[in-house]
């Protein structure tokens, strides 16, 4: 298979090769005038977009890649020798920019909906229905496109060149990606053939089988695979530097146009056109009238979508007509006109192999079962969670049994049901272990609880490894640098003992330790130095206290001055605040009677780590009084979590936009909230500039 390797300066494989083409033979430099040098450029881009074209969207190449190579190798000369004729369109100008230090936020033109969903062919029905309803007539032709499983991402084109690219981010502020934009291929600098201004929206999505080699790469370097092309795609759009990006994979389907009228649209199918002929490839389409028969397509996929070379996970039903679309609107969320049938979760049939016990931070003993590997919706999965002893006994679970297995929810595998009609009568019944598999110790089944736990709270050391990784986890103190490899080296060096041995230790200690550079031992010395600093509540939720999550931590970080108090109170006024139940308090209480807890902050107290509410405090006086309204989704915070948030800075959150809102933040799928607010002219946040607000 033909690759071009051109897009790395430097890297062309065609170089050794160039003098006989198009160099006059004296050192290679070639003899032009300006004029003359400005004619060629233009013929060679012209050339060169025409070859991408060919190999990149129609993957049919004409030429060799060392032919390829020789006119970009010839471009980039003339450009480095007249410099003042580059354009940002040119081919040769997909790789460049300095790595970022972030992205800078675009705020949409148009709000970026997303689709409703139909699960099944009764909700297939109901879409075509309401459509019928609302359109006062059945004479309404759909069209059926594959639903791609990236990223949507929005381009600005001007004058037919592009100059943005962007992601939907919560749908009315995204991040501007457009140094990575430029590296996709299958994304035109130039438009082929008008010089129009437009705006258009596609997905950003990674193949098949390039997801597989990306994967392999990572794992011949030992870095983390990406789960799936979804992730790997998404986290390459947002990578800083634009030379990582340009080395990923990325492809791209255009499939709509913002404000069609202008550019003289009246159906979809001329949007997919005009599309395709501007230079992108444009998504797999089919005009449907009968529902039935857009059923029975959506049925057909569904058994045919491991066939096609990217992952899909639907089909979407678009209406044809664009004035209809319009008449029909769109809620809140999502348009009318639109929906996507979404694919069942796959099921596959595979073999128990073994079942393996782990133990968490709290000691729970967590039953997993070891799968002989299958394919699932595009990923491998070898291992599915059993959740407890009773999920265990419920499905009646056995090592050796043939088990129809499916993703649950994003990605964690779930056993759906044993195959009974297969045993051979060899299958193992599994036992929980009265002992804890990792320290020996005996483990214990509190009344009411499903979960089994181990009973050495203080020396169990996979509680105790457990405990550290959660404490330096990114919602707790956020220790970059410092992950599960380090941890179990410290820990076996016994160098630590519990979270807060970290801050006495140095770089001398880290520095012996395999495959640790004086610099990269530095760098997380000062990781674990800057964490003293961190807010009250996140070291709250990173001591680990049972049933504290980061809600209930911030409650108590706002209620309580500082770590002494919070350590003295009664079970009895822990209660009285709001959202902390009898079970939270409870464990609080239990947690600090502890003394191998107490002689923990006690510990965290000596290395300086902040341990009270100063800082909060401060800022409690900045919110006061000002008020805040939530609307949609956010990334980072359930509602409850963000609404506290405000409350402990001395804000106040409501429900309703009224005049007297101060601020409306908005998450994913903002609700009729934010119109009122626009109409009302209350300032409206991202959750991004909602955090930076706080901060
Ligand atoms: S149309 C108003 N067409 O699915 C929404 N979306 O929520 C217009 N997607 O964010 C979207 N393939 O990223 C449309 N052929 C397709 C699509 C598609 C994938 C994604 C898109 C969107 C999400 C739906």
């Amino acid at each position: 298979m033909l690759s071009f390797t051109f897009f790395k300066s430097g890297d062309y494989s065609g170089y050794k090769e160039m003098g006989d083409i198009i160099m006059t033979g004296d050192m290679g430099k070639p003899e032009t005038s300006p004029e003359s040098a400005e004619q060629r450029i233009n013929e060679l881009r012209e050339k060169i977009r025409y070859h991408e074209y060919q190999y990149y969207v129609l993957n049919e190449p004409e030429i060799s890649d060392a032919e390829f190579d020789r006119m970009m190798r010839e471009l980039e000369q003339l450009e480095q020798e007249y410099p003042e004729l580059i354009t940002s369109d040119s081919p040769t100008q997909r790789v460049g920019g300095e790595p970022l230090d972030e992205f800078s936020k675009v705020t949409h033109s148009e709000q970026m909906l997303s689709l409703g969903n139909a699960f099944d062919a009764g909700e297939v029905r109901s879409f075509v229905d309401r459509v019928y309803r609302l359109a006062g007539h059945r004479d309404i032709e759909f069209i059926l496109e594959h639903k791609i499983d990236g990223l949507s991402a929005i381009l600005t084109y001007e004058e037919g060149s592009l100059v943005r690219g962007a992601t939907r981010g919560n749908g009315l502020v995204g991040e501007d990606v457009t140094p990575n934009i430029k590296t996709i291929h299958t994304i035109p600098l130039k438009l082929k053939k008008e010089a129009v201004d437009i705006e258009l929206r596609g997905e950003i999505f990674i193949k098949k089988e390039d997801f597989e080699r990306l994967n392999q790469q990572r794992m011949d370097r030992e870095e983390e695979p990406f789960a799936n092309p979804r992730n790997a795609a998404a986290g390459s759009v947002r990578q800083l530097d634009p030379d990582i990006a340009a080395r990923r994979p990325l492809d791209f389907i255009a499939y709509s146009v913002l404000d069609p009228k202008r550019h003289s649209l009246k159906q979809h199918e001329e949007t997919l056109e005009l599309l395709e002929e501007q230079g992108f490839k444009i998504n797999w389409y089919e005009k449907y009238k009968d529902v039935e028969q857009i059923i029975k397509k959506c049925e057909e996929w569904t058994a045919q979508r491991n066939e096609l070379p990217f992952e899909i996970d639907g089909i979407v039903i678009k209406v044809n007509d664009l004035a209809l679309r319009d008449q029909l609107g769109a809620t809140s969320k999502s348009p009318r006109w639109a929906v996507a049938y979404k694919f069942p979760a796959q099921k596959k049939t595979t073999t128990i192999q073994d079942i393996k016990i782990s133990v968490g931070r709290t000691g729970a003993l967590t039953p997993t079962a070891r799968l002989e590997p299958v394919e699932l919706d595009g990923s491998t999965v070898s291992r599915a969670t059993l959740h407890n002893e009773d999920e265990i006994r419920k499905k009646d679970v056995r090592i050796g049994d043939r088990v129809l297995v499916q993703k649950a929810g994003d990605v964690i595998p779930e056993i759906v049901k044993v195959i009974t009609e297969q045993r051979t009568g060899q299958e193992e019944k599994f036992e929980m272990p009265d002992h804890c598999p990792v320290c020996g110790a005996p483990v214990l089944r509190e009344e009411d609880e499903a979960v089994v736990r181990c009973t050495n709270i203080t020396s169990c050391p996979a509680q105790k490894r457990e405990g550290i990784l959660h404490f330096v986890s990114r919602n707790a103190m956020n220790i970059e640098g410092v992950g599960p490899a380090l941890i179990d080296q410290l820990l076996a060096e016994e160098l630590i003992d519990d979270f807060a041995d970290l801050y006495f230790l140095n770089k001398k200690d880290l520095i012996p330790l395999e495959r640790l550079a004086e610099k990269s031992a530095e760098n997380k010395i000062k990781a674990i130095e800057d964490s003293k600093e961190r807010e009250f509540f996140r070291v709250i939720f990173a001591l680990g206290i049972r049933h504290v999550g980061q809600n209930a931590a911030r409650i108590l970080s706002g209620a309580y001055t500082d770590i002494d108090r919070l350590a003295e109170a009664e079970k009895e006024e822990l209660k009285e605040l709001s959202e902390i139940g009898p079970v939270i308090a409870e464990s609080v209480v239990s947690y600090f009677q502890e003394t191998h807890n107490r002689e923990v902050i006690e510990k965290l107290k000596k290395a300086g780590v902040n341990l009270s509410q100063n800082k909060t405090g401060d800022q409690q006086r900045e919110l006061e009084g000002e008020r805040f309204v939530f609307t949609g989704a956010l990334d980072n915070y359930t509602r409850n979590e963000a609404q506290d948030l405000v409350r402990s800075l001395g804000g106040r959150p409501t429900s309703r936009v009224s005049g007297q809102t101060d601020y409306l933040v908005a998450g994913e799928n903002p609700g009729s909230k934010l119109e009122e607010a626009r109409k009302l002219g209350v300032t409206v946040l991202s959750e991004e500039e909602f955090e930076a607000f706080l901060k």
